[in-house]
Parts: C-alpha cells; sequence; structure tokens
C-alpha cells in the first residue's frame, strides 16, 4: 500500500531532495557523501545511507523517531545519531546539513588548526552565518561515539566541523542551514586561497557591529 504523507511532510521531502540536488550539481556534494535532515513534530526526516544527493527520491527518504527507530522509508544515513542528538541539544533548530564539500575537508585536515575556531573572521557573511567553527576530534563514520562529541558543542555552536571528514551546520530551517553550510564552504575556500598572503580580518569591532546588526 502507499505510504501517505501529510502535506507539510510531503513539501518538506520535496524540499530535501530540491536541495540535495542543487548541492550535488553544483559540486557541494559527491558520490554517496553528504547527509540532509529536517525536524519533524514526531521525529525526523533524513536521507537514506548510501544514496546520492542529487538523485534522492522524496517518498523514500527516511522518517526516524526521536528514539532513533525508523518509522518509514529507506534504511537512514550511518549519521542519524548525530543529527539527533544536535536536535536534542537545539531545541531551536529544524534543519541539518552534512556534507564532504572540498574545501571545508581539506581545512579540516589542517594539523595546525585552531580547534576552539578553525577559520578567522574573513568576511561579513562568514560572521553572520557562521560565527565559530569548532573542530570536532576524528571518528570513523557512523562511530556512535561521535554523538557525544557533537553534542558537547552543540549547545554553543550550530556549525562544527568534523576533522579529515566535513562539515556539520544545523539552522531553524532547511535553507537558512544550507546557506550558512554554503558560506562556511566558500569561506575555507578563501582561506586557503589566502594561505601565503597577509591578510586583513574583520576587527572585533566589525564583528560585534555585525552581532548587533544582525543578531541571529
Ligand atoms: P550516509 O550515506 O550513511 O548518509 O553517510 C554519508 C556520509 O556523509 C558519512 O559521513
Amino acid at each position: 500500500m502507499p505510504l501517505t504523507f501529510s502535506m507539510n511532510e510531503n513539501k518538506l521531502r520535496d524540499q530535501i531532495a530540491d536541495i540535495g540536488r542543487t548541492l550535488y550539481t553544483r559540486g557541494l556534494a559527491h558520490g554517496s557523501a553528504g547527509n540532509i535532515s529536517v525536524r519533524l513534530d514526531d521525529g525526523f526526516l533524513i536521507t537514506p545511507t548510501n544514496t546520492c544527493m542529487g538523485r534522492l527520491a522524496p517518498e523514500r527518504i527516511s522518517k526516524v523517531s526521536f528514539d532513533g527507530e525508523l518509522l518509514s522509508g529507506d534504511r537512514p544515513s550511518k549519521e542519524a545519531f548525530f543529527h539527533l542528538a544536535l536536535y536534542e541539544e537545539r531545541p531551536q533548530d529544524r534543519a541539518i546539513v552534512h556534507l564532504h564539500s572540498t574545501h571545508s575537508v581539506a581545512v579540516g585536515c589542517l594539523a595546525d588548526a585552531d580547534p576552539h575556531n578553525v577559520l578567522p573572521p574573513l568576511t561579513a557573511y562568514y560572521v553572520m552565518k557562521v560565527g565559530k567553527l569548532p573542530l570536532v576530534p576524528y571518528y570513523r563514520p557512523g562511530d556512535r561515539t561521535l554523538a557525544a562529541a557533537v553534542r558537547a558543542q552543540a549547545k554553543e555552536h550550530h556549525a562544527m566541523l568534523l576533522a579529515n571528514h566535513g562539515p556539520v551546520v544545523s539552522g531553524t530551517s532547511l535553507d537558512g542551514a544550507t546557506y550558512a553550510m554554503e558560506e562556511l564552504e566558500q569561506t575555507a575556500r578563501l582561506y586557503l586561497l589566502l594561505h601565503d598572503h597577509n591578510v586583513r580580518l574583520l576587527t572585533h569591532d566589525q564583528i560585534a557591529e555585525l552581532h548587533s546588526a544582525f543578531p541571529s
């Protein structure tokens, strides 16, 4: 029997597939890497494991309860447990994007990165959309002990970088989380481009002005 979903859930399934396609088309997701989730009232939708973000079938997207149980759809992402940890720590957030986008991953492989804040304040939009970016130590994909490490950062941060793996960003909407993720990836790219240059960063006062003009 075909499953029926509420209108809202249908819309969110379509939105996940649309975002997945745009990220894939522009090279921000490749192969079967990355996952996207959206919070519902009775659980969350998450992309199935081992699927290409560019070719998601909305009706096959997994629905998982807040106990981690699969309610419908294909087998969920092996990272569903850290999405759940983020939702538990950040009740205000409704969507999460995790990518293996090249420039962010590259920065997450730098041995000398400051683990409290991996990227400097290069631009206003980075400060407005991401702010600080802590580094989460390396765990293999699907390692459930990663949940505790993600949870530890999630109280204070909606964006974090998994070492030698990729960025994770949550937001109050799927569009918001995606915009922040794209800003993070482009800033990582800028950071690598500017590697050998003497860079002028935003000052403390400029950052404070941004926070007061654009409170998150
Ligand atoms: P899944 O295919 O299980 O979602 O894993 C992809 C990924 O990005 C692992 O970090």
